[in-house]
């Protein structure tokens, strides 16, 4: 699908395939140029100056997380830590020692990391870290003020996919943290109907689409993203926003009719003290219908208090069929039981017959 002649690309990535199969992307030395720019903007516009140090936890290899961030953090003049993912407890040794100011990661990972610097003895509140830059999978806003208030840093959003260019396509300033600011010198955005394709005025919901407008390689012309949102007016930056990603098109769970996105849950196990944001969704069909379960982990200092255990889990199932509608079983799991991501994370588990 490149739109140059082969010797004219100099690196190709994938993306992580949330709907299949990985697509192979490809880059010319400009649009590697392009994207370095671009994440030295975002990281910028996060709070990063010239001289910071940079930790970068997002994944290298094929994944566009850790040598975009990489590129991008040295474009703007910051020393990289390449850590890439993974090593849990040396990513924290390399924060305690090289004392960065600045950590690139997915926000379930930092997650992670924040839960091994407390099992180590360390408050991660007295770390060096400043900045926050998350993204390449949806979060809550409740997920942020947990990462703030554990990690004593401002967590910003960072958002991009490989198809279009790969993280920093668009990206907050951490003075409004009000959603990323669409680079639209850049990308074209537009929010249409998923089902009709129709275009939507700003401020209204549907599915985000990317037209490039400088990529050499590989430019997309109303690329798809299944991405949920709205398109919002400038504030920081003249350049349009949008809002928070509810979910993706392609990860909403329709249980017994209701349409259910694992971010809606999550807020929902954010709020209550008693619950760790550690969770995954199965979703089983018993006798032709579906079930949902939670399985989520309690705080790891409740975790011997079956009272307490058991009443967030009564608490959590009434707020679902609350807030959401649909019933579901929750299942407060042991401490660690919840496999972590090291990159992103998967929340779903679907256990229903295929087909
Ligand atoms: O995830 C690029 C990236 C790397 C972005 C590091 C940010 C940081 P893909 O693997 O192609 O690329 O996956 C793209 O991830 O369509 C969204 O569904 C999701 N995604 C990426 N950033 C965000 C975000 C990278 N900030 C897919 N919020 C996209 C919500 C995000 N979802």
């Amino acid at each position: 699908m490149f739109a140059v002649p082969r010797e004219k690309v100099v690196r190709i990535h994938a993306s992580s395939g949330t709907t299949g199969k990985p697509t192979v992307v490809g880059y010319t030395q400009a649009d590697i140029d392009t994207w370095a720019h671009l994440v030295a903007r975002s990281i910028h516009a996060s709070g990063g100056r010239p001289g910071d140090i940079i930790h970068v936890a997002y994944g290298y290899g094929l994944f566009t997380g850790g040598l975009g961030a990489h590129y991008g953090a040295e474009k703007l003049g910051c020393t990289v830590i390449p850590m890439s993912g993974g090593m849990t407890e040396r990513q924290v040794q390399l924060i305690r020692d090289f004392r960065p100011d600045i950590i690139m990661v997915t926000p379930s990972y930092m997650l992670a990391i924040i839960d091994e610097m407390e099992r180590q003895g360390m408050n991660p509140r007295d770390c060096s870290l400043r900045v926050g830059i998350h993204g390449a999978e949806p979060w809550t806003q409740g997920m942020r003020q947990e990462i703030e208030a554990r990690a004593g840093m401002d967590a910003v959003d960072i958002y991009g996919l490989s198809e279009v260019l790969g993280p920093g396509v668009a990206n907050e300033t951490v003075e409004t943290k009000d959603g990323p600011v669409i680079w639209e010198d850049h990308f074209y955005p537009e929010v249409i109907d998923p089902a009709t394709g129709a275009p939507l005025p700003d401020g209204q919901f549907g599915e985000l689409v990317f037209t490039t407008l400088t990529k050499e390689a590989l430019p997309a012309i109303r690329y798809r993203t299944r991405d949920l949102t709205r398109l919002l007016p400038g504030t920081a930056r003249s350049m349009r926003r949008f809002d928070r990603i509810t979910g993706r098109s392609d990860d909403m769970l329709i249980i017994r009719g209701v349409n259910v996105f694992p971010s809606q849950i999550e807020e929902l196990i954010l709020k209550d003290p008693r619950l760790a944001p550690h969770y995954v969704l199965e979703v089983r069909r018993d006798d032709r219908l579906d079930a949902l379960d939670v399985v989520v982990e309690p705080r790891p200092d409740l975790a011997g208090d079956a009272d307490a255990r058991r009443q967030a889990g009564e608490r959590l199932a009434h707020d679902i069929k609350a807030f959401i509608g649909v019933t579901a079983t929750i299942k407060v799991a042991d401490v660690g039981k919840v496999e972590r991501s090291i990159g992103k994370a998967k929340r779903v588990i679907d256990l229903r017959p295929k087909g």
